[in-house]
């Protein structure tokens, strides 16, 4: 998913604050990793005119011992400071590159972290994670290999020609640098090319690899349906486009290796042609000649250079862009600037005239709700599904924001209440509960991290998952997840309602928690929440009512409107309500069940 680097200038690269940012943090280490790198290219310019010098000498008979040893010892010299000073720079511009690397990866995490459930919903975890690799690593290009080409280029170049035209022949010169201009053009326009194929095979890969892995989980299905010569055939299929990606990659590859050996040689065959020409005629030396033809062969790469630094430099600024698109991305849901400092507050819910439409929809999901429910009460809601439970949860929780001055916790504007104030006393089980890939009893206190093993033991006693949880092999270290035992419905929905009961929070809401739990064990789960959390909310949203039968407030809820309140007798007065006739049909499923 690198999408094209059309429209991003690399110039942009540079002038980004953001980035200058990290230049500034880190430009010590890029300043010592580009004085090495200006060392290793100023000695290596020296290599053939010590080896010229030398020639000349040998063709002068002026060949002695103090030479020779005055030579050798430069050349080691060189050699020394080449070893030293490469080592050097790849440690600080690589190094700071990388250090840079993870520091926009922290920024790009924890901004991803404040980020609503809006915009989880506008960007897919695929997209995301292009943004956290493939952009990431563009950055990274352009910020290691390309600084340092850049700084290559210039230098090595530079002095090359430098020497060349000084110290040697500026007409010779010319004639034999113009067929390397042309490899500087090429790498320019094919490494676009170069990119955009390269950019195909990844995606190829990636496709490949969502295809094995959906395939690999979803085997049960495939087999059940015996489906497999469908899905070796779409594999086949997906396969297949891999390997034309990766074809069309090496096959541009092939093309462009010999063809910047071909007019390196070029360049070379001019230099002979001509060098030696004037070498005859003693215009130039034969030791100047000699290291005319290596400076020559040193100019090819940074000839290449030219090019693939442009390349780096636009494609790490498109990249660069889309991060920054991301962390400029407002944060939605935050701390209001008039946010109360309290550390809790009572489990009071007091709903007023609330309306609420998702972003982005013009379908109000709930409208007129007014209801309270004091402290230490138990809050029933009932109704089908698509009729907003859900929803009115997410703006308790303010996953989104219900208007102002429409909820209430504990006497406080909710929109008042500093965002981990709130979370940190609300106990919550989605409806969809997720656990991690990880041991039962990380699962259970991850809200509250280095819980003593009694408390989390105690709360899966509560959940009644406890006895389950004990007879598997390794207990509460049990790892859960792809690669451990897989759960039941019933028992996910039990540790996930231990992992809010650990909380001991102010409010807990169950979310059709106990939807796959058999109707004995729900009681049970209730009769502890009745007899543990005195003084404390509780949030219930069923189908059944059995789930909800003892809460002090049902509210009803059908179509985003609350048709019908009260408790479960005064609600089972009105024979011709909703929850009466979801009373009867459950009774009459029961009755059948037990025939
Ligand atoms: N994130 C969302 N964006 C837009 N519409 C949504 C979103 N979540 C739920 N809805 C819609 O809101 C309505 C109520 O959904 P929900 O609260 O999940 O119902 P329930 O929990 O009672 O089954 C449904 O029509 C649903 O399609
Ligand atoms: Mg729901």
């Amino acid at each position: 998913m690198i999408s094209d680097t059309k429209g991003s200038k690399p110039a942009f690269f540079i002038q980004s604050n953001y980035i200058k940012k990290f230049f500034n943090k880190y430009k010590l280490h890029y300043f010592f990793g580009l004085i090495a790198l200006l060392a290793v290219d100023y000695v290596q310019t020296l290599v053939p005119l010590i080896v010229g010098n030398v020639i000349d000498q040998i063709e002068l008979n002026n060949f002695d011992a103090d030479f020779v040893a005055n030579a050798v010892f430069k050349l080691l010299g060189i050699a020394f400071t080449i070893y030293a000073g490469r080592i050097l720079w790849r440690y600080f511009i690589f190094g700071s590159a990388r250090s840079i690397e993870r520091d926009i990866r922290n920024d790009l995490f924890q901004h991803l972290e404040k980020m609503s459930a809006k915009y989880y919903q506008d960007h897919s975890p695929g997209e995301i994670m292009a943004h956290m690799t493939n952009d990431l690593e563009a950055v990274r290009m352009a910020l290691g290999p390309g600084i340092l080409t850049l700084f290559d280029v210039m230098a090595l170049g530079t002095i090359t020609v430098y020497n060349m035209i000084v110290k040697i022949d500026p007409l010779l010169t010319a004639a034999a640098i113009i067929p390397l201009l042309m490899i500087a053009v090429s790498v320019r326009f094919m490494g676009r090319e170069m990119h955009k194929r390269f950019s195909g095979r990844q995606e190829a890969f990636a496709q490949l690899s969502d295809f094995v892995q959906e395939n690999l989980s979803g085997i049960k299905v495939i087999k059940s349906f015996v489906q497999e010569n469908k899905s070796i055939e779409a594999f086949e299929k997906v396969n297949k486009n891999t390997f034309n990606k990766n074809m069309r990659l090496i096959k541009l590859q092939a093309l462009m290796h010999p063809y910047m050996s071909m007019i390196a040689g070029l360049a070379l065959a001019v230099a002979i042609g001509y060098g030696g020409y004037i070498t005859i005629y003693g215009k130039i030396t034969l030791g100047e000649f000699t290291a005319f033809i290596q400076y020559l062969g040193m100019l090819v790469w940074p000839m290449m250079a030219v090019g693939m630094t442009i390349n780096m430099f636009t494609m790490g600024s498109a990249s660069l862009e889309r991060i920054e698109n991301i962390l400029n991305e407002p944060v939605e849901i935050k701390d209001s600037e008039e946010a109360v400092p309290i550390n809790s507050f009572d489990g009071s819910i007091e709903v007023k005239d609330l309306n609420f439409k998702y972003p982005d929809s013009d379908k109000y999901v709930l409208s007129d709700i007014n209801f309270k429910v004091e402290k230490g009460q138990t809050l029933g809601i009932i109704g089908r599904t698509g009729s907003g439970k859900t929803t009115l949860v997410n703006l308790l929780l303010r996953i989104f924001d219900p208007n102002d001055s429409t909820i209430f916790l504990g006497g406080y504007n909710i929109l008042d209440i500093p965002l981990n104030v709130l979370r940190k006393n609300i106990g919550y089980v989605p409806q969809d509960n997720f656990l991690f890939s990880d041991t039962i009893s990380n699962n259970i206190d991850f809200g509250l991290r280095k819980e003593e093993q009694e408390k989390i033991i105690e709360a899966a006693k509560a959940a009644s998952v406890h006895d389950n949880i004990v007879e598997f092999k390794h207990g509460y270290e049990t790892f859960i997840g792809e690669r451990g035992v897989s759960l039941s419905g019933g028992q996910k929905q039990r540790i996930s309602i231990a992992r809010a009961l650990i909380k001991e929070p102010e409010i807990l809401i169950l979310d059709d928690s106990v939807s796959a739990v058999d109707t004995d064990t729900e009681e049970k789960i209730l009769t502890h929440l009745k007899e543990n959390r005195k003084n404390k909310t509780n949030v219930i949203i069923a189908h059944r009512i059995s789930t909800i039968q003892d809460s002090d407030l049902i509210i009803v809820l059908d179509e985003g409107k609350i048709v019908e309140t009260g408790n479960h007798h005064e609600l089972l007065q009105n024979k011709k309500g909703l929850y009466s006739s979801i009373y009867e049909k459950q009774l009459l499923e029961k009755m059948l069940e037990q025939e």
